[in-house]
């Protein structure tokens, strides 16, 4: 059983895809044992809730400093002794020891093509509203592992996705999640699950079923 964090700051779809595909059996032998917040009101924790998984809020308002808030973030994830951590739409700096810590087992999605419209600032809304201005035809979503880097590390899996005449970032930003950010996101989880993921000089290598 791979065990699994989420970390999310708002809506929670991402979050919700994935339990989806825990519950009518697409992903296997996968438990999100823990679902934390960096935002006590955000929608995601009443869907941990609503499905009985534990949920909890770790706030950089609830503490002095960055350092105490990273500590209690850490110790928040190390307590659910997870195998996999799972960055589904959360938007707060990952601690450094964490990334230390846990090595190619934190991933995250972002909603462009990598190495497109990502990098610091570049997140939800923004980066649709990036790519409307700057007119590409195609767009998409990424699951990659995490590294000290913003959205550098190892790809996983890429799907593209038509940008439309008329298209509103909210627009693009629904057509995103739906056509591709809750397709990739639950397979990547259950690649790992199924151990078919390594990553080697930066590459990540998916291995056939056997
Ligand atoms: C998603 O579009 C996700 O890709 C994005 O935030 C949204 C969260 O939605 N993440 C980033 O921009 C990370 N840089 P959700 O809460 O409904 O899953």
């Amino acid at each position: 059983m791979l065990r699994i964090v989420v970390c999310v700051s708002g809506g929670g779809t991402n979050l919700q895809a994935v339990m989806d595909g825990i519950e009518q059996g697409a992903i296997r032998d996968v438990q999100i044992v823990r679902v934390i917040s960096n935002n006590r009101n955000a929608y995601a924790l009443e869907r941990a809730a609503k499905a009985g998984i534990e949920g909890v809020c770790v706030s950089p308002r609830d503490y002095d400093d960055r350092e105490k808030f990273n500590e209690a973030f850490l110790a928040a994830v190390k307590e659910a002794e997870p195998d996999l951590i799972v960055l589904a739409g959360f938007l707060v700096v990952i601690p450094p020891q964490l990334i230390r810590n846990y090595e190619n087992r934190i991933i995250n999605i972002h909603p462009s093509l990598i190495p497109s419209f990502c990098g610091t600032g570049y997140y939800g809304l923004k980066v649709h509203e990036a790519a409307l201005a700057r007119g590409v035809k195609v767009t998409g979503a990424t699951v990659h592992f995490v590294d000290e880097g913003t959205d550098t590390g190892p790809i996983i899996m890429q799907k593209a996705v038509a940008v439309q005449e008329g298209d509103t970032p909210e627009s693009l930003q629904r057509r995103v999640m739906e056509e591709a950010e809750w397709i990739i996101l639950p397979r990547s989880i259950e690649l790992i699950a199924e151990g078919r993921v390594t990553v080697a000089d930066g590459h990540v290598r998916i291995e056939e079923p056997a």
